[in-house]
C-alpha cells in the first residue's frame, strides 16, 4: 500500500525563484533564505519519496477571475512552468502521477469532498520555487527527481476554503493515499505564507508572533489552526497571510503526533515571512533527527534501551 511518510510546509515567495534562476544565491540577503534549506535538501535526498503532493495556490496563471476551482487536482502526465510574465521559469517540466493522481480523484470526491479534476495545468511558482527549495537547483533540461501531483488551492479570491476544510481535506487525501495497491512513500508539502500582505496600507505587514505560534501549533495541536477563521488570518497574518490554510492539508495528512525534525524562519525575504518545517510520521527511531545522532550517540541510546527492556523482563 502506499503511504504518506512525511509533511513538509514551506513558503514559496516568488523573488526566490527569480535570485535562483538570476544567479543571487550568494548575495547576503538571499544567502541568509537559501542556507536555511540546505539540511532540507539533505533530508530529501535521505528520503527519496517515491512521489510528492504538492499543495500551493495558482497566481493568475492557470486559472484567472473568471474561474477559480476552489481545490484543483492535477492528473495529468506533465505540468508545464507557467509563463507568469517575463517567460516561463527554467525548471524542468513538473512529471505527473497520472494514476495516483486518478485514484486520489476518485477516493476523495467519492469520500465527499468536490475536487476539480485538470488533465492540462501549467504550474507557477507557487509550485515550484517549494520544488527548488527542498531538491534544489535543477537544470531547465533535466529531470525533478520525483514525479508531483499538484493541488492547487483557491486562496486569492474570496471565499477561499477554511482552515478547518483543509486540514479534513488532508484526511481524506491520506485515506486515498492509503488504499492505493502499489507500494509508493509519498511525500506531501504545504505551501504559501507566512505572514505578508503585499498590498494596501498595510503592505509590507510580518508578524512573527502569530508564524511562530502557527508553527508551535502545526507540530503539536493542528485541530486548533484549523478552527481559526479568516478574519484572523487577514487581521494577524495580512491579507496574503491566509496562504496558511494550505499548510493544514499538508497537516491533515500526516499522523496525530508526528515529529517535527526541522524548522527554518526568517524575515524577510521580498517583504513575506519565510517559514519551513518538516515533519515525519512516528515510527520509533526512524526519524531525521534520530537518523542524524552521531553513531557513538545512537550506540549509547541503543544498549539504554536494551538494559531497560531487559531490567524489566521483557525481551
Ligand atoms: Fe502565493
Amino acid at each position: 500500500m502506499a503511504r504518506i511518510i512525511a509533511g513538509v510546509g514551506s513558503s514559496h515567495v516568488p523573488a526566490i525563484g527569480a535570485a535562483l534562476d538570476n544567479g543571487k544565491t550568494e548575495e547576503p540577503y538571499w544567502k541568509r533564505v537559501f542556507s536555511g534549506f540546505e539540511k532540507s535538501q539533505a533530508w530529501m535526498r535521505e528520503l527519496k519519496p517515491d512521489v510528492a503532493i504538492i499543495v500551493y495556490n495558482d497566481h493568475a496563471s492557470a486559472f484567472s477571475v473568471e474561474m477559480i476551482p476552489t481545490f484543483a487536482l492535477g492528473c495529468a502526465a506533465e505540468f508545464p512552468p507557467a509563463d507568469e510574465g517575463w517567460g516561463p521559469r527554467p525548471v524542468p517540466v513538473v512529471e505527473g502521477y497520472p494514476a495516483l493522481a486518478s485514484h486520489i480523484a476518485q477516493s476523495v470526491i467519492l469520500d465527499e469532498f468536490d475536487l476539480t479534476i485538470c488533465n492540462k495545468m501549467e504550474v507557477d511558482h507557487g509550485m515550484t520555487v517549494p520544488m527548488n527549495l527542498l531538491f534544489g537547483k535543477v537544470g531547465k533540461n533535466s529531470h525533478w527527481p520525483c514525479p508531483v501531483i499538484p493541488l492547487a488551492v483557491n486562496v486569492v479570491m474570496y471565499p477561499p476554503p477554511t482552515g478547518h476544510r483543509c486540514y479534513m481535506l488532508g484526511r481524506a487525501i491520506r485515506r486515498a493515499v492509503e488504499s492505493y495497491p502499489d507500494d509508493l512513500r509519498v511525500v506531501i508539502f504545504g505551501t504559501g505564507g507566512l505572514s505578508h500582505q503585499i498590498s494596501g496600507p498595510r503592505a509590507g505587514l510580518i508578524n512573527s508572533k502569530w508564524d511562530k505560534n502557527f508553527l508551535d501549533n502545526l507540530s503539536k495541536n493542528p485541530k486548533k489552526l484549523a478552527k481559526i477563521p479568516h478574519i484572523d488570518y487577514m487581521r494577524e497574518a495580512g491579507a496574503e497571510g491566509i496562504e496558511m490554510v494550505m499548510w493544514l492539508i499538508m497537516r491533515g495528512a500526516l499522523d496525530a503526533k508526528v515529529d517535527e525534525v526541522y524548522r527554518f524562519y526568517t524575515v524577510p525575504a521580498s517583504k513575506t515571512a519565510v517559514g519551513h518545517i518538516i515533519l515525519e510520521n512516528r515510527k520509533r527511531g526512524s526519524s531525521w533527527a534520530a537518523r542524524s545522532k552521531p553513531a557513538a550517540k545512537r550506540k549509547r541510546a541503543a544498549a539504554r534501551a536494551t538494559s531497560a527492556v531487559r531490567r524489566s523482563g521483557k525481551r
